[in-house]
């Protein structure tokens, strides 16, 4: 009989599994993929940032050595190493998660995990044999998976989904994307920097639909600039593959029928909690129309011993919230107090620029009444952005208007993704504008930037 059995072995699950074993549990992950690390390690966070990574360089050896006064010659592509350092890098990350179940004694089960009932979990096997383990508890960290509009079917060769895109063997000549999210722009880049023409179709009337208006204004003028056209407004109805194009219709801002070809079609409007085949009606447990699994403080399900966390349950679908949640979900369940604080948990697009958030955006606060005061510094007034040669981008920073208490940061420009943290840390802390104002700030770094948004909070920027 396990203490815990962990059902999923992403960021939430493999999270939860060590330090329920760090506790002096007996535990086991199920997980039915040949890999441990879920979405994130496999198809996810990982592979794209590595392909973020490569493709970024080739784009700068490219259009930005020039202006270092680097004169490169010949530079060519070889799309098929980049995707081999990628798949090693993916490897190298799920082998890591072997090492870490081995080191902390956790019994790692390939299989598909379903309830037989709360105690009972069935493993069923590739090769369509099956064992049943007890479980005093369990926790279900299974994910989500892409979702797809009705009337389109992801076919894996003109209709790809993110999965599809970090695996295409050869650069799209017309790249069509639905949807200006996280996704969408993240592998619309990758794919427009090793030199796809790349049109982004959006419901919204603005991309990162959930950024605040002024990053997201930002935002769209950059990638523009950077060659990505957005539709804005452009309502997707369908789309029909052909032999070697694929044509998209969508309703425009004035309700009439559009269409657009292109030679691969993106699809990243959403993810959807992951439940299929669980068991879930054995136990009594049921999902709301997202599929998703409905948990109480301590992330306990409606069934006494049955926990939920990550992307199957409700909120931000990042890797890092699904880690804090198996945290947490484990040390409630040993006796340990412990609480996540969802305002201070960072929001990062790894574009270049970056765009990294933290806490409430202007227009939440707006919407909600609260009083507050606002600085901004922008990078091009930094030195080292300056040397980096990445002037464009802010940090904007709000803080309640009588307390002084920072309620939202908001970061587009280089590395951004880095700099939240502070900002992060300084929430969670409970920290006023002033606190960060009065830090001292390395000389000549980005973090200066922060520190200057801090001090324009109170209208006392120096270096602008
Ligand atoms: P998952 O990582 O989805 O893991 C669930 C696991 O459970 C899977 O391995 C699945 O096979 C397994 N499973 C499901 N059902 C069963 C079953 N019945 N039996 C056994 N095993 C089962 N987030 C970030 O924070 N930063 C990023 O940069 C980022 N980039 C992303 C890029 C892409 C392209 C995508 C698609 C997602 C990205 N995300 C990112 C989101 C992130 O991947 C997810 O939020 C995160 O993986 C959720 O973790 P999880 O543990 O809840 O679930
Ligand atoms: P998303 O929710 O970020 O964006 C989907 C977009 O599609 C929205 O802007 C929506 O308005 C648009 N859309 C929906 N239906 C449409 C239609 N019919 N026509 C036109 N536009 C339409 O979803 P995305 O990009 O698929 O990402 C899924 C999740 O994965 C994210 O919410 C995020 O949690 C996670 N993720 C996180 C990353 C990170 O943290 N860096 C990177 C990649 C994914």
């Amino acid at each position: 009989m396990y203490d815990l059995v962990v059902i999923g072995s992403g960021p939430g699950g493999y999270i939860a599994a060590i330090r329920a074993a760090q506790l002096g549990m007996k535990v086991a992950c199920v997980e039915r993929y040949a890999t441990y690390g879920g979405t994130c390690l496999n198809v996810g966070c990982i592979p794209s940032k590595a392909m973020l990574e490569s493709s970024e360089r080739y784009h700068e050896v490219k259009h930005s050595y020039d202006d270092h006064g680097i004169e490169v010659s010949a530079v060519s592509l070889n799309l098929a190493k980049m995707l081999d350092r990628k798949n090693g890098v993916v490897e190298a990350s799920t082998n890591g998660i072997n090492y870490l179940f081995n080191k902390n004694g956790i019994d790692g089960l390939r299989g598909h995990g379903s309830f037989v009932d709360k105690n009972t979990i069935k493993i069923t096997k590739d090769d369509g044999t099956s064992e049943t383990i007890q479980a005093k508890r369990t926790i279900i960290a299974t994910g989500s998976k892409p979702v797809s509009l009705p009337s389109i079917t992801i076919d894996k060769d003109r209709i790809i989904d993110s999965t599809g895109a970090l695996e295409l063997t050869e650069v799209p000549e017309h790249l069509i994307v639905i949807g200006a999210g996280v996704i969408g722009l993240e592998l619309g880049s990758v794919w427009a920097r090793l030199g796809a023409k790349v049109t982004v179709l959006e419901y919204m009337p603005k991309i990162l639909a959930g950024a605040d208006d002024e990053v997201s204004k930002l935002a769209k003028r950059v990638f523009s600039k950077q060659g990505i056209d957005f539709v804005l407004e452009a309502k997707v109805t369908g789309a029909e593959a052909g032999a070697d194009s694929v044509t998209v219709t969508y309703e425009d801002k004035k309700g009439e029928t559009q269409s657009i070809s292109g030679d691969r079609l993106l699809v990243s409007i959403g993810r959807r909690a992951y439940t299929d085949k669980l068991g879930l009606e054995a136990i009594g447990l049921e999902t709301d129309k997202r599929g998703r699994v409905e948990v109480d403080h301590d992330f306990q399900t409606g069934v006494e011993g049955v926990y939920a966390i990550g992307d199957v349950i409700a909120g931000a679908m990042l890797a890092h919230k699904a880690e804090e949640e198996g945290v947490v979900c484990v040390e409630k369940m040993h006796g340990i107090g412990a609480h996540i604080n969802y305002d201070a948990i960072p929001d990062v697009v790894y574009t270049e620029p970056e765009v990294a958030s933290v806490g409430k955006t202007e227009q939440q606060l707006k919407a909600e009444g609260i009083p507050f005061k606002k600085g901004k510094f922008p990078f091009s007034a930094n030195g080292r952005a300056r040397a980096l040669n990445a002037t464009d981008g802010f940090v904007k920073i709000l803080a309640h208007a009588e307390t002084d208490r920072i309620l939202g940061a908001h970061i587009i420009g280089i590395r951004a993704g880095d700099m939240i943290a502070e900002l992060a840390v300084a929430m969670e802390f409970g920290a006023s504008s002033e606190d960060i104002a009065r830090s001292s700030h390395a000389h000549p770094t980005l973090a200066e930037i922060v520190k200057e948004a801090a001090l324009g909070v109170e209208g006392r920027s120096l270096n602008i």
